[in-house]
């Protein structure tokens, strides 16, 4: 058997529950969630874009170079560390865990998920993380592109103002102070380009339950997909 039909059957025999939806929405902090309580696996497929994007701005290679970056990709040495409630992040051997989460790799890792190259090079790497007793994969095409088989498809939405609240809450808590304005445009940038871009743009999928947790509380939104999945 070849590796690509090995491949085909781990994918289709493993369930997989696919949380997607704009930045912000809460995708990671309810996967988490949904995967704990199942004694699943869990993809942050954001984190991938972020780590190519990370290493490029750390190599200094230039943004708009779509080969150099897709060979980043294809390239990258990765090791998600996991202990307990948290996971470790380590690049080329060096814990990135906070560094990919700042404003600058954010804006990087948007700008760099649109080339289709980057996005060729990752998809393997994606559905590599289906393995039994099961996965839940958090991202922008999980129930789209990187996992049209899978049984449970949530698009999980909120305003962007929502979002851009609940993200200044986050990050007055570690004593970052920014201007919540900025923060608006900043996440509206992001869905512009996510859901603008050619290759596998920010969409639900057909089959997908659309859940707006604007005005709802994490066990709300928590209930609502544990509900689907039942
Ligand atoms: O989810 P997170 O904010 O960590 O993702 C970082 C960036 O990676 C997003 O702004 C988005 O452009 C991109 N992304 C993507 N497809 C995914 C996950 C993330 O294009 N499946």
């Amino acid at each position: 058997m070849n590796t690509e039909s090995v491949n085909v059957l781990n994918t289709k025999s493993v369930f997989v529950i696919a949380i997607d939806g704009p930045s912000g929405a809460g995708k990671g902090t309810l996967s988490q969630l949904v995967a704990k309580h199942f004694g699943y696996h869990l993809l942050d497929s954001g984190a991938l874009y972020r780590l190519v994007a990370l290493s490029a701005l750390n190599q200094g290679v230039d943004l708009q170079d779509e080969q150099a970056i897709a060979d980043i990709a294809r390239q990258l040495q990765v090791k998600f560390d996991i202990a307990g409630n948290t996971t470790r992040i380590v690049l080329d051997g060096n814990d990135v865990t906070d560094a990919i989460r700042h404003e600058n790799v954010s804006m990087s890792a948007s700008l760099i998920a649109a080339y289709p190259m980057v996005r060729s090079a990752l998809l393997q790497r994606q559905k590599d993380f289906a393995q039994a007793p099961g996965l839940v994969a958090d991202g922008r095409d999980m129930g789209t592109t990187v996992f049209p088989e899978a049984q449970v498809k949530i698009f999980l939405t909120a305003s962007a103002e929502a979002r851009a609240e609940r993200r200044f809450k986050q990050l007055h808590e570690k004593g970052v102070e920014v201007n919540m304005a900025e923060l608006v445009s900043d996440i509206k940038a992001r869905d512009d380009r996510d859901t603008q871009r050619a290759t596998s743009p920010l969409k639900p999928a057909d089959d997908a339950l659309v859940l707006d947790s604007t005005s709802l509380t994490i066990d709300q939104v928590l209930s609502a997909i544990l509900a689907q999945v039942r």
